[in-house]
């Protein structure tokens, strides 16, 4: 192996396509992104948080601003045309408002899209600006999911298969197979090692 620095190179992909909803100017919104994170890990008391980062300057963050609520909802390879689609028009010269059927969860100003495999209504916590992006925190309010996508109760991701991205080369991507096993593929090695 001849490992070579290639000048701080955000390399942290793939990452998941989303397509995040929010309601601007009385219309749902939708916008293509990738920048999503996970934040914690809920327990107990304590909610679920999951972040989004949009570039200040796009039309959805007007939504987000003004109900402080948004939908990430998560598409399947089936969508991926649609879904560049919405990553490719903006909110402010074409209206995106009919292009998914719209489903509403418990909150108000939060738009799902119906024909997705899974879709996460949030509550706006926190806004981050890091230069010209905002990251939005949101706290997890619900989850809805096509029966059809889940395997003993739980999301299965073989059946939503979802839209990977990889602002390297530029590419959408699958999943794969299923490699392992988290907590337990280790354990072997912890046993030797302590
Ligand atoms: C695959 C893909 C991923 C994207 N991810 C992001 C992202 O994470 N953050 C962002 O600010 N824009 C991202 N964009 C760009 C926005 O989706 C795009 O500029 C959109 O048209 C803005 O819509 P709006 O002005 O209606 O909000 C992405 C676009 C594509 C195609």
């Amino acid at each position: 192996m001849k490992r070579v620095a290639i000048d701080g190179k955000n390399a942290l992909y793939p990452s998941l396509t989303t397509i995040v909803g929010a309601e601007v100017n009385g219309k749902p919104n939708w916008i293509t992104i990738a920048h999503v994170g996970i934040m914690n890990h809920a327990h107990g008391e304590v909610p679920q948080y999951l972040s989004i980062g949009l570039h200040s300057s796009h039309y959805t963050n007007k939504g987000i601003h003004e109900y402080g609520e948004f939908s990430i909802n998560i598409p399947s390879q089936a969508m991926l045309q649609i879904t560049d689609y919405v990553g490719l028009v903006t909110g402010e010269k074409v209206d995106k408002s009919e292009i998914f059927p719209v489903e509403s969860g418990s909150l108000n100003h939060a738009p799902l899209i119906a024909n997705c495999p899974l879709s996460m209504e949030l509550r706006l916590s926190q806004t981050v600006q890091i230069g010209q992006h905002e990251i939005f925190i949101g706290e997890l309010v619900n989850t809805y999911i096509d029966e059809a996508c889940l395997t003993d109760g739980k999301p299965d991701l073989a059946k939503i298969n979802p839209l990977l991205f990889d602002f390297m080369m530029i590419d959408y991507w699958s999943i794969g197979q299923r490699t392992g096993k988290p907590w337990r593929d280790g354990k072997l090695l912890k046993k030797q090692n302590t």
